[in-house]
């Protein structure tokens, strides 16, 4: 099964190169660090669907639990309870819908783990390679939506000092 391949969310080195930059101007400098992630993430989940390889679904998964373990975890520590002041609820909305889309990833990363401890055999093999390709699309889809809807809004809506905040989160976090 590899339909999870949309060639609409495939896009040439410097198309994509392009598109960065562009998201890069509707996002606030402070917020940059997490787009570049973006992007590199995103590289690696190319390859996945690209080639049907264990050793590179082993560095992909290790790169995936860095980015669970740091990106994904500042985002819900620095970013979403200082848009979620801005709105009544975050019991619907992005902050809930965001936090949701994590959880999925976070699960299917597990799977996929669990998998990849499991499948030495090569009777795993093709269940393995539909559980690596669906990780792809589902982050692949997310860093779509945080570059173009998310990240963009979220600079409009919070204030220069409250961006600067999460930087210094971010560096701080990192050195810790
Ligand atoms: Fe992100
Ligand atoms: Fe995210």
């Amino acid at each position: 099964m590899s339909n999870w391949k949309d060639e609409t969310i495939q896009a040439n080195p410097k198309e994509k190169a392009e598109e960065l930059k562009k998201v890069m101007s509707v996002v606030a400098p402070e917020l940059h660090t997490f787009i570049e992630e973006h992007a590199e993430l995103d590289q690696w989940m190319d390859r996945v669907r690209a080639e049907n390889n264990r050793a590179l679904y082993r560095e992909a998964l290790q790169i995936i639990q860095q980015e669970l373990e740091q990106h994904f975890l500042y985002e819900e520590q620095f970013i979403l309870p200082k848009l979620g002041r801005y709105f009544a609820t975050t019991e619907v909305g992005p902050v809930f819908k965001l936090i949701q889309e994590h959880d999925i990833i976070r699960k299917n990363y597990r799977d996929a783990e669990d998998l990849m401890q499991e499948s030495d055999s090569e009777r795993f093999a093709e269940v393995l390679q539909q559980k690596m390709n669906l990780l792809a699309y589902l982050l692949k889809k997310h860093i779509e939506k945080e570059d173009h809807y998310f990240f963009p809004l979220v600079s409009l809506v919070l204030t220069p000092a409250e961006c600067q905040e999460i930087a210094d989160q971010v560096a701080h976090a990192h050195h810790a």
